[in-house]
């Protein structure tokens, strides 16, 4: 665990998106290349997850598990049911059973092009707790309501909509990433000070529902995140890891992420 910069017991966490991108081959390819940069120190110093699709975990986990890597497994995605007639989904028990340990709820590319709300990211969260794994909500603004002045008010209801009923434990366990929508894939970072006021204010609206288990929470940013800007934004008090996506595609760059400090 590490105690810096006001982090207190909640240790840092680098989750790299995948989106849709990489076969099962590439995948184990990846998943290979970044454990060869990273060493023993780094894993004690940052919990690092990749999630890539869902026809890649298998694989992903087989060569996590033979290797002994201390890689962890993420999902991008799952249904809210735990099984029935949903043509085409994938439930939370099935993704806990190939060892995946966090699964994203509500990432604004689902929440834009898929047509998710609040109420649906809530049971999807839920079902991923009930599951025995740990959601990584997203939230975010897009530009338009970051200039009407909106950000935090869109923020507080996507936070309030898709925790709702949620209890503490899960709360102090969980994993929210801030993500400004006008800062995914465009090259175009929120500057630290920005990053860092919303993870701030993320953490009081938190703390204003669910007191001190907004401590344990973990805060990420996500959104154009780099090499060059990862410290940066790691300073703040209130960032605890980053949601990586293009970069994660690149085990160097990924890596070079993970080792923000150096
Ligand atoms: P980029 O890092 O490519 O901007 O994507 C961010 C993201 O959406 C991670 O979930």
């Amino acid at each position: 665990m590490t105690g810096r910069r006001g982090h207190g017991v909640r240790k840092d966490l680098i989750a790299g998106n995948w989106k849709m991108n990489s076969t099962h081959l590439e995948a184990i390819q990846m998943v290979q290349k970044l454990s060869y940069r990273l060493d023993v120190a780094d894993h004690d110093r940052v919990e690092v997850v990749v999630c890539p699709p869902f026809t890649a975990l298998r694989s992903a986990q087989t060569v996590i598990e033979a290797d002994g890597l201390q890689i962890r497994l993420g999902a991008q995605n799952c249904h809210p049911d735990a099984a029935g007639a949903h043509t085409g989904e994938v439930s939370a028990p099935m993704l806990a059973k190939l060892s995946v340990r966090y699964v994203i709820a509500g990432h604004s590319e689902r929440r834009q092009l898929f047509a998710e709300t609040d109420a649906i990211v809530n049971r999807k969260a839920k079902a991923i707790i009930g599951a025995g794994m740990t959601p990584i909500v997203c939230v975010g603004e897009t530009l338009e309501q970051r200039e009407a002045g909106d950000a935090e008010a869109v923020v507080a209801a996507q936070l309030g909509g898709s925790l709702a009923g949620v209890d503490a434990p899960a709360i102090s366990g969980l994993v929210v990433a801030y993500e400004p929508i006008w800062a995914i894939g465009t090259g175009r970072t929120a500057s630290a000070d920005d990053a860092g006021s919303m993870a701030s204010f993320v953490r009081s609206t938190i703390g204003s529902r669910w007191g001190e288990a907004a401590d344990g929470t973990r805060i990420l940013y996500g959104g154009s995140v780099n090499p060059g800007n990862i410290a940066g934004l790691m300073a703040k008090d209130d960032i605890d890891g980053a949601l990586v996506g293009g970069a994660s595609l690149d085990p160097d760059q990924f890596a070079s992420i993970v080792r923000y400090w150096l």
